[in-house]
């Protein structure tokens, strides 16, 4: 009971120092989780999500699991990347509107309001299910001689990795999850108010399974 009043009032206390709008999320738990060869398992697409929102500890689990920084001394993360360029970012639409990962400062930085779910794939559950996640290349974190094809090609790679994390970490915890290249870019670009120098490379949904 002192417990949760002291985690409360932990989490109140980030909320008044951050921008109303962001969403300063739990400290992640890192530890448990169902064995490694079990998960592999159970890994599946699935294509069908309860409209019932992702609680934020989930939220910060997931989003540690998928991108988040493992050693930070060295600023490294549950992913590799090439040359270790970390040019991926996640991004993030809710129902609540549309945010940025930052995985040192273990935040959801609201980039603006307006729900995007609908414009993040051409599939009907995109619009009502609770968590679509959008993988962006940012080619200013890149050198500027890189050959693009080079670019492109290790920036699908290493989102790649992050696809799969979020995968294991559903299976994991009986969330469903289908990783998707189905969607219309310069609608989405438009929608997230991407700049020119940021290039989509894979979306993902996330949600509970549909109880009958
Ligand atoms: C790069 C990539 C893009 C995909 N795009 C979509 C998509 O747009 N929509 C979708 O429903 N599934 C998509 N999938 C999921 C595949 O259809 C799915 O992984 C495949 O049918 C195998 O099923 P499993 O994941 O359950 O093993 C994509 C998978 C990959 C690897």
């Amino acid at each position: 009971m002192k417990k949760t009043l002291q985690m409360t009032l932990v989490f109140m206390f980030s909320l008044m120092l951050t921008n109303a709008q962001d969403i300063t999320l739990p400290e992640v738990n890192k530890t448990g989780g169902m064995p490694l060869m079990e998960a592999l398992n159970q890994r599946h697409s699935s294509r069908e999500f309860s409209s019932r929102e992702l609680p934020l500890q989930t939220l910060a689990d997931l989003l540690w699991a998928a991108y988040g920084i493992n050693r930070p001394e060295a600023s490294k993360r549950t992913v590799p990347s090439s040359q270790n360029f970390q040019e991926i970012e996640v991004y993030v639409a809710l129902k609540s509107g549309f945010y940025r990962y930052v995985a040192k400062k273990n935040l959801l930085l609201q980039i603006h309001k307006n729900d995007i779910r609908a414009n993040t794939g051409k599939q009907d559950f995109v619009a009502t299910a609770p968590f679509n996640l959008i993988y962006v290349a940012n080619s200013s974190k890149l050198p500027e001689n890189i050959d693009m094809d080079t670019y492109l090609k290790t920036s699908y790679a290493n989102a790649g990795f992050i696809v799969q994390n979020v995968y294991l970490y559903c299976a994991s915890e009986g969330l469903n999850v289908v990783v998707r290249g189905y969607f219309d870019s310069d609608e989405l670009a438009k929608a997230m108010k991407l700049p020119k120098t940021h290039q989509i490379i894979l979306t993902q949904t996330v949600g509970f399974p549909v109880i009958n």
